[in-house]
């Protein structure tokens, strides 16, 4: 493999902003430089106090000056920040730009969860009667329900990851029969699953709204990232599933149906 060196620089300055002259470090740093650049050429001078700062200048021309100056100075920049780490132990130590409305609707989109999580977990129970026995769909609506528990504790851990504070809310008590009388139980149950997908579809878009709203590109992120596109795959999906079973009926196709969701891995 042939190495170049980066061509663009043919002169690099790198000033101590010190009183009274180049500082004997100067040198070896910027060799550092040199060599860590490919630059033909260096030089150091000593220019205004600014506080011991340095300012490194790289240019194509040696009288042409200022591409890049370095001027952050950690031990001064920190002093705000370490001026807000709190002592009470009841608060946070992690908590940054972290809004009481972004925690308070990660609380709201965990019983969103929790309560998805329940009613598919009434569905599996019911589809697991002795005199219902549609086994694959009471597998389904189980893994459903465990799914929904799993993302409520996702919002759980980025809820004290980020320093807040989780609450959780009731929960109402879900129906425990699904039978109708013109779309049979199974159609029913999976139309009553699609409203349920689009509703924490919306909701999660509102706790989106939120984390913009107060500028917090984490939580977007992390909202967009984890959530938004496995939500429309689950919407799609649903639909599918909704889609065939209205063509099947309520009799031996029902049956098909919940053959298919046993078998599916
Ligand atoms: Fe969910």
């Amino acid at each position: 493999m042939l190495l170049k060196s980066p061509p663009p620089l043919s002169l690099l300055t790198l000033e101590r902003e010190t009183h009274g002259g180049p500082i004997s470090s100067s040198a070896s740093t910027c060799n550092a430089l040199k060599n860590s650049c490919g630059l033909s050429a260096l030089r150091s001078t000593s220019r205004r106090n600014t506080g011991g700062r340095f300012a490194i200048r790289a240019s194509k021309e040696a009288n042409s000056w200022a591409i890049m100056d370095v001027m952050f100075d950690p031990f001064e920049e920190v002093k705000k920040e370490l001026l807000l780490v709190p002592t009470m132990p009841q608060a946070s130590l992690a908590r940054q730009k972290f809004s009481n409305q972004s925690e308070a609707a990660i609380n709201e989109q965990i019983n969103v969860e929790y309560n998805v999580s329940y009613v598919y977990h009434a569905m599996y129970a019911y589809f697991d009667r002795d005199n219902v026995a549609l086994k694959g769909l009471a597998k389904f609506f189980k893994e459903s329900s465990i799914e929904e528990r799993q993302h409520a504790e996702q919002f759980m851990e980025y809820q004290n990851k980020r320093g807040g504070k989780v609450k959780l809310q009731s929960m109402l008590m879900p129906v425990s029969d699904f039978e109708h009388i013109e779309k049979g139980d199974a159609l029913y149950a999976m139309e009553l699953t699609l409203s349920l997908e689009k509703l924490t579809n919306e909701k999660l878009l509102n706790l989106h709204t939120v984390a913009t709203q107060n500028n917090d590109v984490q939580l977007v992120d992390f909202v967009e990232s984890e959530f938004l596109v496995e939500q429309v795959e689950a919407i799609k999906k649903i639909s599918e599933y909704v889609a065939q079973l209205r063509r099947v009926g309520k009799g031996h196709g029902v049956w098909d149906f919940d053959q298919m969701l046993l078998n599916n891995a």
